[in-house]
Parts: C-alpha cells; structure tokens; sequence
C-alpha cells in the first residue's frame, strides 16, 4: 500500500512539474481529487481496509492528499503569475512616446456671432425663435405691409420658387407668424438664412439675419435705441457708439438704418470702413401699425419695434474679414484661422 501511494506522488508530482499551463493543471486536479479521481477512489476503498489498519492507511492517504493539494496549489500560483507576467509585458506602455496630435474645431465666425448675439439678447429677455426658410409670398412680403408690384418688392432680388412660394429674402418673415401666435407684451428674435439675388464682395446669394421683434404698449424710439446701444456695446465693446439714419421699410413708420462705430479701428477711419469710421448694419424701425392690424393685434394699444441684422457682416466686422465669400467656401485654412481668436 505504502507502495502504491509512493509511486502515485511520484507519478503526480511528475506531471505536475510538467505541466506548462493551468488548463492542463486543471486536467490533473480532476484526475487527482475528481469523482473518479485517484485520491476519491482511495478513500472510497477505505471500506476494504481491515479495520486495524484503517488508521494508519486513512492517515497515509490523507498526507498524500495534502501533498498533492499543496503542489497543485503552488503550480497553480506559479502559472497565474506567469500568465500575469506575459500579459502586462504584452500589453506594456510605452509612455515615451509622443501623443497623438488632437484636432481642435472651431466655430465658424456666422455661428459664433449668432451664438453671442442670441446669447446677448436672452439676456435681455428675449426668446428665440425659427421660421421656414422656404416660405410665402404672403409672410415674405404682404403681411409685411409689401404687396405684389410693391415698387420696395425691388429692394430684395427674390428667388421665387412658383408665383406664391419663395426663398425668404428676410427674417422679418417671422414677424407676422409670431404676432399671429403671441399675444402682447413679447420680445422675441429669430436668428436664420435668408436668400436674395445678389453676389459681390459684400452680398452672398446665401447669407444670415437676426431679426427682433418687441411689441407691448407705450413702445418708443428712445426703447429701441437703448436696446439697440446696449446689444452693440456687449457686442463689440464699451466704447461702440451708434448712428441712427432716416431710412425706409414699408413695415416700420419711422423706419432707420443704424450704424456703429469701426469695430476694427474705432471710428478713427480704416479700410474696412473705407475712412468714415463708421459702419452700417442694420435696419429697424417703429412696426408699422397696418403690420400689427393685419397680424391680428390692436395698434390703438400696442406698439412695437423691430430691427433686422446682416448676421455675417457682423461676424466679418468681430474677425477682421473682408470678403463674404469666405465665410461660404469652407476653406479649411481659413476656418483654422478662426481658433483662438476667441
Ligand atoms: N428686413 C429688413 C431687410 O432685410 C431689415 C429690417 C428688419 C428693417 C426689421 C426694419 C425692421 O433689409
């Protein structure tokens, strides 16, 4: 017997020693300690022992249980650790390398200024709002006080789509749909595409307006300037001051263009200004009260102004651009050249 238990530690250990990994380790366990393992098939034949020496032979086979299980567990130990060792050096760093370059985006200038302007006018309590870019000659136009072969309907080359439908050629399209919606006092601007016909250095067939539209009773001029004064000082600094001109829009009754101080030389006279100093960019006005009438609200009450922005002009005017075009061609040096400058 004593034997027989010799030689299987031997036979054991053999294989143990062998072994190179722990799915093969786990082959042996079973052959060892399984069900029909040899070590469970020696106590199972403890049964046939002569009971004298059942002790001496159950303490024979319990020692060499415990030396097995100890050299299983140390093999065990030593493959995990081996495994271990060859997946940290496979998978090993090398934190000497140089980083992989990263690209940085950067928002184009229309984007910025229409994020910075609405920003800006939230904080004056407006709300923003959107309307369709392909629209009716009715919003476009009639409900603005323009009807059909209106001689002002030639201030904006159109792109008609059929005799009714068209690309809006102005933000104020959304007046009259929101006036339609709202009821007075509300304050509102819509930032978004407009189209016109219309391509040089300074006009780009596609371009963007901001348009503002207040309306509530006791409205005045003197409300528009000081709003006007306070979105283009927050605009393009402190020190911008702005011009109002007499102007006409058949939508608004007085009607004005306002201009502002250079934001590239501060009025003393550039290029860019072409030496005046001053620069044009927007227009607005007092709504015309046949507007609200014809939009569904009382003018005996109500009153509102509204101004309408070229968008990308004044994204030209915060980054020193000079042609419109470059903000539509996607130029990618020309984008790059928009980080960090804000
Ligand atoms: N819609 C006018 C334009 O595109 C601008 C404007 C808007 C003028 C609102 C007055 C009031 O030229």
């Amino acid at each position: 017997m004593k034997e027989e238990l010799l030689s299987l530690e031997k036979e054991v250990s053999q294989k143990v020693d062998a072994v190179q990994d722990l799915k093969d380790l786990a082959e042996i366990k079973v052959y060892v300690f399984g069900k029909n393992g040899v070590i469970t098939n020696l106590s199972k034949g403890m049964r046939d022992v002569e009971p004298n020496q059942r002790k001496e032979v159950g303490m024979l086979i319990n020692d060499l249980r415990n030396k097995l299980e100890n050299k299983i567990q140390e093999k065990e130990k030593l493959l995990e650790e081996k495994l271990l060792n060859e997946k940290l050096e496979s998978e090993k760093i090398d934190i000497t390398q140089p980083g992989k370059d990263c690209k940085v985006g950067a928002l184009h200038p229309t984007s910025d200024v229409i994020d910075k302007l609405t920003d800006i006018c939230v904080n004056m309590g407006f709300s923003v709002v959107e309307g369709p870019e392909i629209e009716t000659d009715y919003y476009n136009f009639e409900a603005m006080n323009i009807p059909k072969n209106h001689p002002s309907r030639d201030m904006q080359d159109t792109f008609f789509i059929t005799n009714e439908i068209l690309l809006r050629s102005q933000t104020s399209a959304v007046q009259a749909r929101e006036m339609e919606k709202r009821k007075p006092p509300f304050k509102i601007v819509c930032p978004g595409k407009t189209y016109r016909n219309d391509s040089d250095a300074t006009h780009s067939p596609v371009f963007h307006q901001l348009e503002g539209l207040v309306v509530d009773e006791n409205i005045s001029m003197a409300d528009l300037k000081s709003m006007l004064l306070t979105l283009m000082k927050r605009l393009y600094g402190e020190d911008t001051v702005i011009r109002f001109r007499p102007s006409f829009f058949p939508f608004t009754e007085p009607s004005i263009e306002v201009d502002l101080t250079c934001p590239t030389c501060h009025g003393k006279g550039c290029s860019i200004c072409k030496g005046t100093g001053m620069l044009e960019l927007l227009g607005a006005g007092i709504v015309n009260p046949k507007v609200l009438e014809m939009s569904g609200i009382d003018s005996k009450k109500y009153r509102g102004f509204a101004f309408g922005f070229g968008l990308d002009r004044a994204g030209m005017l915060l980054n020193n651009i000079s042609n419109i075009k470059s903000l539509f061609k996607n130029d990618i040096r020309f984008l790059e050249q928009m980080k960090g400058e804000r």
